[in-house]
């Protein structure tokens, strides 16, 4: 059997920092009510010289180093974003272009779930055999549709970037199973405008006579969030998918060492945390100090989890994650490098893939 090993794990955030007492100063709020209602102290926020691309590269690099592997080895970058820095070209484009190399890339937007999107995606191409090396990334700059007048979503949010590297072994590492999930229905509960109709094209256009009124962008689009209807959602589907994930995997709840999940709101870890029985030290939480940083969430704990001596060779760690959209999305991920040296060495012939793929 074929694999797909987490071999390098990265990520970067911004140096700009913006606390609870600077958000006091802009919306009728309190550092008391932001830590009760959401156990964020502070969040960074992207400067002049930051884009989503600047913190993605950062992130990679990161990824690659600690694999021990160059831009050339890799030969697919999967971004996992909703805040590009261009509508065209790609977001992993602009990753490559920067980092050198000459690997296919693409993006996928599935919001605060890309992330575990994008990790399903690129395991499925490394065990189906077409590619032995993937630099999956999720970055997000949301901070730049936030409405810094709106307290119900000003409060939430931060920008970061963190990557992964994947490696194909014979041993069983890496993810071992996921849940997607979708429900367009959901669209409405958490969102940001596009195109808008309004005030149709200027009056002295000199299409207009033959194309017709034309969409236009919003000039300044926000974040719009039903807060309450995304919080049971929220809980509701962690339970579930974290649920059904290690199911699939042939396993327990108990055989979980680690549960990473996106980091949107304190409260919603918990209580997802108390349903599934897991203790506090087998959960990850940084949310005091990044808020909910969409697509990069996920990464980034797993990077200061791994940093923090808490996930050991042969760990079953569990991410899940919620979004717009509504989606959702949780893996099973057996922790460590087992056989990827070996790969490396043979030039993969220790994983060959299935008979059948
Ligand atoms: N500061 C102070 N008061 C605030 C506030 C803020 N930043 N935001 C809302 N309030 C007020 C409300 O206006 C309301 O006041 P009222 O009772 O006078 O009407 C009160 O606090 C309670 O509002 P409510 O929306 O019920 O609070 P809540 O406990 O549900 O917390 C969220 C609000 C947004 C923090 C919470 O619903 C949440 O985290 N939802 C999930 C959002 C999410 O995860 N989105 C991203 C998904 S990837």
């Amino acid at each position: 059997m074929r694999y797909a090993a987490i071999t390098g794990w990265g990520m970067a955030v911004p140096d700009r920092v913006l606390t609870n007492a600077d958000l006091e100063a802009l919306v009728d709020t309190s550092d008391e009510w932001i830590v009760s209602r959401t156990g964020i102290r502070e969040r960074r926020i992207a400067g002049p010289g930051d884009s989503n691309t600047s913190l993605a590269v950062a992130a990679s690099r990161d990824a690659l180093a600690k694999a021990g592997r160059v831009p050339a080895d890799i030969d697919l970058i999967i971004t996992a974003t909703f805040t590009p820095d261009l509508f065209l070209a790609s977001q992993a484009c602009m990753i490559q272009a920067e980092l050198g190399g000459s690997a296919a890339a693409f993006d996928i937007n599935a919001a605060c779930a890309g992330f575990v999107y994008a990790l399903a995606s690129a395991t499925s191409f490394i065990r189906s055999g077409m590619y032995r090396t993937i630099l999956v990334v999720g970055v997000d700059t949301q901070t730049r549709f936030i409405d810094y007048t709106d307290r119900a979503t000003c409060v939430l949010f931060g920008d970061g970037a963190g990557a992964v590297l994947l490696e194909a072994t014979g041993e069983p590492r890496g993810e071992l199973a996921s849940v997607l999930g979708a429900d367009g229905s959901g669209v409405q509960a958490l969102y940001v405008p596009g195109w808008t109709w309004d005030d149709g094209p200027a009056g002295d256009d000199p299409t207009a006579a033959v194309l017709g009124p034309r969409p236009r962008l919003d000039t300044h689009p926000a974040m719009l969030m039903q807060g309450n209807e995304v919080f049971r959602f929220a809980v509701k589907v962690m339970c579930d998918a974290a649920r059904q994930v290690v199911l699939k995997a042939g396993l327990s709840l108990d055989d979980v060492d680690m549960l990473i999940p996106h980091q949107a709101n304190r409260r919603i870890i918990d209580a997802a945390a108390r349903t599934l029985a897991l203790p506090r030290d087998r959960v990850w939480i940084n949310i005091d100090r990044y808020g909910n940083t969409s697509a990069a969430s996920i990464p980034m704990a797993l990077t200061e989890a791994v940093a923090a001596g808490k996930v050991a060779e042969g760990d079953n760690l569990v991410f899940v994650a919620f979004g717009g959209g509504l989606s959702w999305a949780a893996s099973l991920v057996r922790w460590g490098t087992a056989g990827v040296e070996r790969c490396r060495a043979d030039g993969g012939a220790a994983a060959a893939p299935p008979a059948d793929g």
